[in-house]
């Protein structure tokens, strides 16, 4: 009968190895729409990426802001309580919080007035696409 030898056997190993830490990785990676304020548009995937945001009033012109967010920019555990209590009776599918940025509390010169910024947060692939927001809540319902 046909055998490896050991040093075979340890590469084949290696091999299933490194091939199952790249399966979970592509399983664990999200993909999140990313636009900026000249009107691109565009998904990314990203390892680090915990949920997608949108934002629906959030570039210069009223208009919805997309983008990823990982662990590495925020704490995320809160949101992440949140989206754990999903059962097969409830579901969470976005969390919108409203926000105020005083950025003059570090330096007076980055301006006197607060910021306000409503945000929500999803974690299904492509979950924050940047339309209405009446849209972006009908797009949540799975
Ligand atoms: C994130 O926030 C939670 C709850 O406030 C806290 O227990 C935890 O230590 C924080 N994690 C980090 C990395 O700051």
């Amino acid at each position: 009968s046909f055998s490896l030898s050991p040093i075979m056997m340890s590469i084949h190993s290696l091999l299933l190895l490194v091939s199952s830490i790249y399966l979970i990785g592509a399983v664990h990676s999200l993909t999140c729409y990313i636009n900026d304020d000249e009107g691109n548009l565009r998904t990314q995937s990203d390892e680090d990426w915990k949920f997608c945001s949108f934002i629906p009033f959030g570039t210069p012109n009223g208009g919805p802001r997309a983008s990823g967010i990982g662990a590495a920019t925020e704490n995320l555990s809160g949101y992440e309580t949140l989206f754990g209590q999903n059962s097969p009776l409830y579901s969470v599918l976005t969390t919108c919080i409203y926000e105020k940025y005083d950025f003059s509390k570090i330096n007076p010169k980055l301006g006197a007035d607060p910021e306000y910024m409503l945000r929500c947060i999803c974690n299904t692939n492509g979950c924050n696409k940047p339309t209405s927001f009446a849209k972006f809540l009908a797009a949540q319902k799975h």
